[in-house]
């Protein structure tokens, strides 16, 4: 295994380059902290097209502007923080680096409308998660099927569309009356990307408040949950129309205290990996005809599946499974760096709101999730909204009814870079202080 991921790298030009040269960026990033050097663009950038972290502005982002005037939206899912790993000098290996040479398997890759289930997936990349699987402990791989799509979001979407068009046929045949769509529901407070997901399949349709127990019913079971970081069990009692969203289930976010062996289990690049825009997600699947009519929902979107997506996603693990396997216990120092990251921030909130009147975290600091699930007291909100109680600092959150909740609770994102996560530390400290 080792071997064949040692003469990919070579044959694929994919070396793990040192962070200088290794496509152009800077050993010294002239536009730390406050922005990330753009190789392609040769400018300094921050998230979603801004030239700068949030609340950092001017040349090489160099100014650092005041904390509490300036705005800082905490509203999407953006895993930034897990590129620090790269830039800020953790890593004991270099950078993941992939440059694909332009002869490198320009075709299809030829798996498309095939009902080998096994071929839908580049062989060293499939070796490289059941090799991550195995290590961290978090999900059984031996009898499943793995079917990749463009994040979790169409590997959810794939799963939906199977299992309802199964649930209306199975239906149909047995001369009963059948509703026109399949219910999906996720327990609340639940993450709002569902409802998009549901929404855009043709047999299915978002039901916040679908009966659990009628066999019309698919719930999808974030584990686990974001928003609130809770670990629930399914309230559908059938496990065929359960899919487990594990895409935080990593030690990163919550404790792994079960390997677990759930017919459908949902992954995802984007919060293991820090690699949200590559867009790469991978579910693990018990039932081989599951398997095949995924796959062929996500050949009939895309045709096959990018071998550039895959090699970048390969190329990542490749590092940080060298890096564990060079520990004793297998420790991946790339999820010790997250776990640190993320509980820290999680362990400053909850040590800041034990004494800051009218708000307090909900989160279990064993069991955080990605995001601050905040709640407000009725005494300290002017119409019943905890968000708006943040905006007097200039901090945006998500309001709770985005996720089926009441807007006493807000999310924030604790996914955010360092500089943007110590302003939001900061502006915090002061509503405290405010409130009290
Ligand atoms: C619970 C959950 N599932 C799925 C997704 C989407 O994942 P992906 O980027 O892999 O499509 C997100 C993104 O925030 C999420 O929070």
């Amino acid at each position: 295994m080792k071997l064949l991921l040692v003469v990919l790298s070579l044959l694929l030009g994919a070396a793990q380059c040192s962070g200088e040269g290794c496509g152009g960026y800077p050993s010294n990033d002239p536009c730390l902290p406050g922005g990330v050097w753009d190789t392609v663009l040769k400018r300094c950038t921050g998230i979603d097209s801004q030239p700068c972290y949030q609340c950092y502005s001017g040349d090489y982002c160099k100014t650092k502007e005041d904390p509490l005037q300036c705005k800082l939206a905490s509203v999407g899912g953006n895993p930034v923080y897990l590129s620090e790993y790269w830039t800020g000098g953790h890593s004991t290996e270099a950078e993941p680096c992939t440059q694909t040479p332009g002869h490198y398997r320009p075709a299809y890759q030829g798996n498309h409308y095939s009902t080998k289930v096994e071929e839908n997936i580049f062989p060293p990349l499939k070796e490289a998660i059941l090799q991550l699987h195995k290590l961290t402990g978090n999900a059984e791989t031996e009898g499943y099927f793995m079917v990749t799509g463009m994040g979790a979001t169409m590997v959810i979407h794939s799963a939906l569309a199977v299992i309802s068009k199964r649930i209306l046929q199975e239906c149909s045949s047995s001369l009963e009356v059948c509703p026109t769509a399949v219910d999906v529901f996720a327990q609340a407070p639940y993450y709002p990307g569902y409802i998009f997901i549901s929404s855009n399949c043709p047999n299915t349709r978002w039901n916040a408040s679908a009966d659990p127990n009628s066999p019309f019913t698919i719930e999808i079971l974030t584990y686990p949950d974001n928003p609130s970081g809770v670990k629930r069990n399914p309230l559908v009692m059938d496990p065929s129309r359960v899919v487990m969203d594990m895409v935080y289930y990593w030690p990163m976010y919550t404790e792994i205290n079960a390997k677990l062996d759930h017919p459908l289990m949902v992954f995802s690049s984007s919060k293991h990996g820090g690699l949200a825009g590559t867009r790469f997600g991978w579910g693990l699947v018990k039932d081989k005809d599951l398997a095949v009519g995924m796959l062929q929902v996500v050949d009939g979107i895309m045709l096959d599946f990018s071998i550039d997506v895959q090699l970048r996603v390969l190329n990542g693990l490749q590092v940080v499974l060298e890096e564990a396997n060079k520990t004793q216990t297998h420790n991946f120092p790339f999820h010790e760096f997250g776990h640190e990251v993320i509980s820290s921030r999680f362990k400053g909130v909850s040590d800041l709101f034990s004494s800051c009147p009218g708000l307090s975290l909900t989160n279990q600091l064993s069991s955080t999730g990605g995001y601050a699930w905040i709640m407000c007291s009725a005494g300290i909100m002017a119409n019943g909204s905890c968000e708006q109680v943040l905006e007097r600092v200039n901090l945006y959150g998500i309001e709770g009814s985005v996720f089926g909740a009441m807007d006493n609770y807000v999310r924030l994102s604790m996914l955010l870079p360092t500089v943007e996560f110590d302003t939001l530390f900061l502006k915090l400290k002061y509503l405290c202080s405010m409130l009290g």
